[in-house]
């Protein structure tokens, strides 16, 4: 039988791909990635990238032992003669950390933005949006601990979204306070349950000993009719005098930038490394179970994993969500440039010299050949349907003189161009092709 690609994943696909859609476009992906790249270099962000696989333990540490990622998700890697305690990062802030405190990046000016991307692990179930591997886009900032470093974190994730082109995203914006308003929330939340042991779902109740505030995220219809029952009281009633202080600066900070959210007392988060603000990104073309992306700021996480204690906040975009909800919102796929030169031989012989003008003119162009002769019209035809600006023809003549005839397809305009003015020439032409868009 043929071998197929494991569950959960999914192939990037190139352009042309029958059945495409943006979720699994190659180019969509990367068109995603360069926009955020470009809205993220622009507030300072750096580029930094860790390994796929890490010490089980950075995770566990990390992330958390209660978290479904560390309890259920976690792909173990083996190699030969190991001992087996790798897994594929299920996300990148733990890594990111981890390679700030290991590489001595306190040293750079503090706070230090950076961004990364790629792709991550968790064995979820499969489901359109959920998948087993999947990419994220991920700022981390570290060494700032004022509410303004929170809003602006927020304010850069909507920026991303802006200038991706989405409209319809909402910002849910909560705070899960300092550890120990959670502790006193938990409490609460165990001697609220505990009479009710028997209607909680196998998950909520283990939940109850070793997290309790993740029953509220269950995805079980009976806890969620229980905790609607038992009129639960939100984390946000708990928080204590700085934690409050704080999520009120960020919210003046956002609001007179003109960063519209709602604050929504709900927000849990499925990580352990929270606290005080946390928040997701939500868009009806994902569900509204699903994020399109979340963050929150995880000061205790350094010491968690490491020596010293620094501050950090971030977020993550899911990639695929993304594309998601660009495609619910109509979008369509970013065209790929055809070449600027398409250059085909009139005979057999002259095949390599065809090759050798595109090869020359790919210094300054995009420029293919055709792999045998082809009569003119059909080298026309093919230029086209590759979207080609010119079409290039080299017969016994240019051959001789060292020249290519070019024609323009838009224009019908006819040119013989020298083979060494060849590179040139492209390159004032395409400057030329693309001025004209921009001014139609
Ligand atoms: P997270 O909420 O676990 O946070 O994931 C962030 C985003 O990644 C989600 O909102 C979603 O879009 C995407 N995502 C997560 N799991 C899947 C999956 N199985 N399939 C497809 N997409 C998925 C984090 O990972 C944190 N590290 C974010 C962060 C950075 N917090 C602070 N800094």
């Amino acid at each position: 039988m043929a071998i197929k690609r494991p569950k959960g994943t999914e192939d990037h696909l190139p352009a042309g791909s029958p059945k495409l859609t943006l979720d699994v476009s190659a180019q969509a992906h990367a068109w995603v990635v360069e926009t955020a790249r470009r809205v993220l270099e622009r507030a300072g962000a750096q580029r930094i990238d860790t390994p796929l696989f890490e010490e089980a333990d950075l995770v566990k540490r990390g992330v958390g032992g209660s978290t479904d990622i560390v309890r259920k998700e976690m792909f173990t890697v083996y190699y030969f003669g190991d001992h087996g305690g790798y897994i594929l990062r299920p996300e990148g802030t733990a890594s990111i950390v981890r390679a700030f405190l290991q590489n001595g990046l306190k040293q750079l000016p503090s706070p230090l933005k950076l961004w990364t991307h790629g792709p991550m692990f968790r064995a979820e179930r499969q489901q359109r949006g959920r998948l087993r591997q999947f990419h994220q886009v991920d700022y981390e900032v570290l060494g700032g601990s004022d509410a303004l470093v929170d809003a602006e974190a927020i304010a850069l994730m909507v920026g991303v979204v802006r200038e991706l082109g989405l409209t319809g995203v909402r910002v849910k914006l909560g705070s899960i306070g300092d550890p120990e308003d959670r502790e006193a929330y938990n409490l609460y939340l165990r001697e609220l349950f505990t009479p009710h042991l028997e209607r909680l779902s196998d998950d909520s109740r283990d939940r109850l000993t070793r997290n309790p505030m993740r029953i509220l995220d269950s995805k079980s219809e009976d806890d969620q009719t229980l905790i609607a029952q038992l009129n639960v009281k939100p984390m946000l009633d708990f928080l204590g005098e700085d934690a409050r202080a704080n999520f009120d600066a960020v919210q003046g900070y956002l609001r007179d930038w003109g960063v519209e959210f709602d604050v929504d007392p709900s927000i849990v988060r499925g990580l352990d490394y929270y606290r005080r603000t946390a928040w997701e990104l939500h868009h009806e073309g994902v569900g509204a179970k699903s994020a399109l992306g979340g963050g929150g700021r995880y000061d205790g996480l350094a010491e968690q994993i490491g020596a010293q204690a620094v501050p950090g906040i971030g977020w993550a975009f899911g990639v695929e969500r993304l594309l998601i909800a660009l495609e619910a919102e109509g979008r369509a796929l970013p065209a790929q440039a055809g070449p600027v030169v398409y250059v085909a031989a009139l005979e057999d012989s002259l095949v390599p010299e065809a090759a050798a003008a595109a090869l020359a003119a790919r210094t300054t162009v995009r420029a293919e050949f055709a792999y045998r002769a082809l009569k003119p019209g059909n080298a026309f035809r093919d230029a086209e349907r590759r979207g080609a600006l010119f079409a290039g023809l080299i017969g016994s003549d240019e051959a001789t003189a060292r020249s290519v005839q070019l024609k323009n397809l838009r224009s019908a305009e006819q040119f013989t161009v020298l083979l060494s003015d060849l590179p040139a020439f492209l390159h004032e032409q395409e400057q030329a092709h693309l001025t004209l868009l921009e001014n139609a």
